[in-house]
């Protein structure tokens, strides 16, 4: 995602500071935890459509989820508004783009969202084995050369990783526009023994759309007549 400077962005970090988890490394199998503190009422000052009180946060039986590239944070901030009762984490490592995401958590009061300011190269130093529920990826950078490959979140180390950190019966969910990406994507899938258990070349046709939640790109890809590619593995 290109990026424009943000001239309001010390303001965007004042007020989205309650929802920030700068800590990184440090919440390691503390998520929950990190949850459970809570936000100051009050913060954001601006709640239109909060989850403040739908959930007991940090509860052992919320979902914990987590989106890599969370770009602007649509997709996540809609999801955690929709889904009071369970956590999500959105990571964004762009200096200038995951303010954004703050904005909208303190505009909203998305008490169930924190947001990771950095950029994941190893999963596993992040999350304990098995902390996660489930872990999207949303239109990630293709990295289009092939000598790149490696640097694709869905290149096959990361998709073991991410195995490890998603707990038996959690998923790993990817769509994108990008042909190329997706095929590469299956091609690591199956490379590391991971069987598709829902797999579309159209997902707005498809028996999922019903349940699909946009992206920025998203939006703007299918406006202009593309179709979208999705694909979800059980752990
Ligand atoms: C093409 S944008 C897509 C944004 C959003 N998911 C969407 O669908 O609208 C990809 C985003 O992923 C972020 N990103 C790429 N690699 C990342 C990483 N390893 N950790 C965190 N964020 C990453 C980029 O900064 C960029 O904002």
């Amino acid at each position: 995602m290109r990026q424009r400077g943000l001239r309001n962005r010390p303001r965007l970090l004042e007020e989205g500071a309650p929802y920030l988890a700068e800590e990184g490394k440090e919440l390691r199998g503390r998520w929950r935890e990190k949850f459970a503190e809570g936000v100051p009422e009050g913060a954001g000052g601006g709640a239109v459509a909060g989850t403040d009180g739908a959930a007991d946060l940090g509860a052992q039986s919320a979902g914990l989820f987590l989106e890599i590239g969370s770009g602007k944070g649509r997709f996540i901030c809609d999801t955690a508004l929709s889904r009071p009762v369970d956590l999500f984490i959105a990571c964004e490592g762009g200096y200038h783009i995951y303010p954004r995401i703050l904005q909208k958590a303190a505009k909203s009061d998305i008490r169930n969202l924190r947001v990771l300011p950095q950029y994941i190269y190893e999963a596993r130093d992040f999350f304990a084995d098995g902390e996660l529920d489930g872990i999207y990826l949303n239109f990630s950078d293709p990295w289009p050369k092939d000598k790149h490959g490696g640097r694709r979140l869905t290149y096959r180390a990361k998709l073991e990783a991410y195995r490890d950190i998603v707990r038996p019966g959690g998923f790993i969910a990817f769509k994108t526009d990008n042909d190329m990406l997706f095929d590469f994507t299956l091609g690591e899938m199956e490379a590391v023994g991971m069987v598709p258990e829902r797999l579309t070349r159209d997902l707005h046709a498809s028996e999922w759309a019903a349940e699909n939640v946009l992206t920025e790109y998203e939006a703007k890809f299918s406006e202009q007549g593309k179709s979208i590619n999705y694909v979800r593995v059980i752990i």
